[in-house]
């Protein structure tokens, strides 16, 4: 039986980008899905056919048991969305912006009320709560919109990149929001650039990349194929990148890879603090100075690098071709050194 979300072959172009080329997606229900992807990927264009705001050129989606391009009114009523831009009212306060929703879904007054004032709470907009959104900062306008998202907690919830934009602490509580949602039944799909937020709150993974999944699974499943955790040593001199990195590649359990501006050399490793120990221990016999070492988890631009042989594509802004991030001293795999 198809997840809470499922999706097959789904395709969109926009002229000569193909914004979806075939996603398959299969949410179980009352389970998190994490979209992961660099920007251009087609996360926001699949919400949208998923959300009914768009139609696909081609394939199937079914929402709750719902056929999304058949009954897409039927979809509308049994789903929440915040999307990547707040879309919130400029001219009510932020209270008034939340009672509207909570009427909108014909909860009673009084309800909508309550909801309004409990959600500013929650999202530490309570003295805020009284002054026109558009005297709100961006994170704060951000919140407003992910708690209107939450006025009533519908089955399935789609959340455009929820944390973008938003401080630390306020990201923790809007992931603590999120697995309270799910612990009641909710089933998300969340997009996010960050591996580290998919790796908080997702079952499951699915990596996207122009348009296509290039890999599904846990989230350690997808660090074991991006071989764990990596070292990170930054070299006092410059000079020493090249024999830092041959030191790296010995403890190594996949490519190296050198970002010469900032002087650092990066490499997947199981063994964690120990092999970090003997690491030093070696750099240091080398005669190799370091200005910083650690163990740190993958980063989306690991799992890119380990999937594709490349870093993540960034769209650039001025006209919507994807170009790799380079530049002086980019980050190259496999132990080249940049320039
Ligand atoms: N309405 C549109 N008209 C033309 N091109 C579009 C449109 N919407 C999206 N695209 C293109 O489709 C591709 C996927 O865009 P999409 O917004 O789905 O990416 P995304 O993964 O959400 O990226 P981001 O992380 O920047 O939000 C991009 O190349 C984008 O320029
Ligand atoms: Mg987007």
């Amino acid at each position: 039986m198809p997840g809470a979300i499922y999706a097959e072959g789904l395709v969109k172009t926009f002229g000569k980008v193909r914004a979806l080329d075939g996603v398959d997606l299969d949410v179980p229900e009352g389970t998190v899905l994490g979209l992961l992807g660099p920007n251009g990927a087609g996360k926001t264009t699949a919400v949208r056919v998923l959300t009914t705001l768009l139609r696909p050129d081609s394939g199937r989606a079914v929402v709750a048991g719902i056929d999304v391009l058949k009954h897409p009114n039927d979809v509308r009523h049994v789903i929440g969305l915040s999307g990547q831009f707040a879309a919130v009212d400029e001219y009510l306060t932020g209270r008034e912006n939340l009672q509207m929703v909570g009427q909108l879904y014909q909860l009673s007054s009084r309800d909508a009320k309550a909801r309004a004032a409990e959600l500013l709470e929650r999202f530490n907009l309570t003295e805020a709560g009284d002054r026109t959104a558009k005297t709100y900062s961006g994170g704060m306008r951000r919140r407003l919109d992910l708690a209107a998202a939450l006025v009533v907690s519908p089955p399935v919830m789609f959340m455009d990149e929820p944390t973008t934009g938003l401080d630390p602490r306020n990201r923790q509580a809007l992931w603590g929001i999120m697995q309270e949602l799910v612990a009641g039944g909710t089933t998300l799909l969340l997009t996010t650039q960050y591996l580290e937020e998919a790796d908080q709150l997702a079952h499951d993974i699915c990596v996207v990349d122009h348009g296509r999944v290039i890999a599904r699974g846990t989230s350690d499943q997808l660090k074991a194929q991006t071989g764990g955790e990596r070292v990170e040593v930054v070299v006092h001199d410059r000079d020493h990148l090249g024999t830092a990195t041959e030191v790296l590649r010995g403890f190594g359990k996949g490519g190296t890879s050198v970002e010469s501006h900032t002087r650092k050399v990066t490499v997947p490793v199981t063994g964690g603090a120990k092999l970090l120990a003997e690491v030093i221990r070696e750099l240091d016999a080398r005669g190799i100075e370091i200005d910083d070492i650690g163990l740190r988890r993958p980063t989306l631009d690991d799992v890119f690098i380990s999937l594709t042989g490349h870093a993540a594509e960034r769209e650039a802004e001025s006209d919507g071709e994807p170009e790799p991030v380079s530049g002086p001293g980019a980050t190259t795999s496999d132990g080249e050194v940049a320039k």
